[in-house]
């Protein structure tokens, strides 16, 4: 297998604190060498070992890939005019998610298999190399399954969220939907899926339910993971510790309680400020949830209705302008903080065995995601060795 050197780094951002400075372990005119799919050796440019190939990065910064641990891709259709409405005045329900669903049950699996390429691909260019997706927008058993088996030939990290929002053919009877998705449902999913999520919230699933489904889930072997506390307080975020859910999602609404069990559980809190952009709703306080301990997450959302971004840079400037992250917080999240919520030891690090996936940024460190907000500073990516971007 031929190594390579990429060299001259300026600023390189490990996530691993034997490696380099700080919580970030920064390493300064630094060097990675890659052989085949993982990271080999990591350290300061004059000492790096000889390759076959060499990269200049010319004074470039480099951090490992982003990990976007919670994005919707399989859908069809769209909603520009829900979001204007919203521009305009009107709030944001999860009602709006029925458009959706109509026009991704209505799509050919190959519109919606190009929609999922095309946007993984769009992450890719702004340096995501770890994607999770979400079912969603089927809402029957067949539909459900085709946007799994979609997802999966696009990524590992696939969830099964047949439990969105109560299927509109079930709307007089929604325990016939619960069952639905723990039975019927269920069976047809998990084979495709790793993760199970509910979205626990008024207009969706009570707190009862969601821990049916997401019981039901894990009896599969899936994963719990949960739309917790976005629109307003619930059960969500307590139901997701209790249940050792992987990561509780949005968590705009959060109690003091939240948060202390946030802080002494191994779930994640991953926030997702690009729906609290498109939806002018309040921000999480990442603050907070860091000052109490709890390990914090970034992610887009990427979905048609609540935050249509693929972009995580995005996100960082977000977090760091509105949430009181500091940006090396804000990159720790969305790399290592991802990898937590996806629970991979393998990914959102730069060291000696891990996945060899990392962003050249064009400027001298990682801060600059947050300080020059909206500039395409992603110029090169790795991921599992091979430059694809
Ligand atoms: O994460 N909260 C539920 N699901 C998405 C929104 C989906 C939609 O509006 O289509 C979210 O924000
Ligand atoms: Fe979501």
């Amino acid at each position: 297998m031929a190594t390579t050197v990429i060299t001259n780094i300026s600023s390189l951002v490990t996530n691993d604190p034997s490696l380099g400075e700080g919580p970030l372990g920064t390493v300064q005119d630094a060097a990675v060498v890659i052989d085949g799919d993982r990271v080999v050796w990591v350290g300061t440019s004059s000492k790096a070992p000889a390759t076959d190939n060499r990269v200049d990065a010319e004074g470039r910064a480099a951090l490992p890939g982003f990990v976007d641990s919670h994005s919707h891709l399989v859908f069809a259709g769209d909603r520009t005019a829900e979001f204007n409405a919203r521009m305009s005045g009107r709030s944001y329900s999860a009602g709006g998610i029925r458009t959706t669903v109509a026009a991704t049950r209505a799509a050919s699996d190959e519109a919606l298999d190009a929609n999922v390429r095309r946007y993984v691909r769009e992450a890719l260019r702004q340096g995501t190399t770890v994607l999770e997706t979400k079912s969603g927008y089927g809402l029957t058993v067949e539909d459900e399954a085709r946007a799994l088996r979609i997802a999966a030939a696009h990524t590992d990290e696939v969830t099964y969220l047949g439990a969105h929002i109560v299927s509109p053919d079930y709307a007089d009877d929604p325990a016939a939907y619960v069952d639905l998705v723990t039975g019927p449902m269920l069976d047809a999913c998990a084979p495709h899926a790793r993760w199970v999520d509910v979205f626990c919230e008024q207009g969706a699933f009570d707190g009862d339910q969601a821990r049916t489904i997401l019981k039901a889930g894990a009896a599969r072997g899936l994963t719990p993971r949960v739309h917790a506390n976005q629109l307003s307080y619930g059960p969500g975020v307590q139901l997701a510790v209790e249940l050792g859910a992987a990561s509780a999602d949005h968590c705009t609404h959060l109690t003091d309680a939240d948060v202390d069990a946030l802080a002494s559980g191994t779930t994640v809190a991953t926030l997702l400020p690009g729906a609290e952009f498109s939806t002018r709703a309040q921000w999480p306080d990442a603050r907070r949830l860091l000052d109490a301990g709890a390990t914090v997450a970034l992610s887009t959302d990427c979905n048609p209705g609540s935050s249509f971004t693929s972009s995580m840079p995005f996100c960082i400037a977000l977090a760091v302008r509105d949430m009181g992250m500091t940006p090396d917080e804000a990159v720790r999240s969305a790399t290592a903080g991802g990898a937590a919520a996806l629970r991979r030891t393998d990914v959102g690090r730069i060291a000696p065995g891990t996945r060899a996936d990392l962003a050249l940024l064009d400027a001298p460190s990682h801060v600059h995601l947050a300080y020059r907000p909206g500039v395409p500073l992603v110029s090169a990516v790795w991921r599992a060795g091979v430059r694809e971007a």
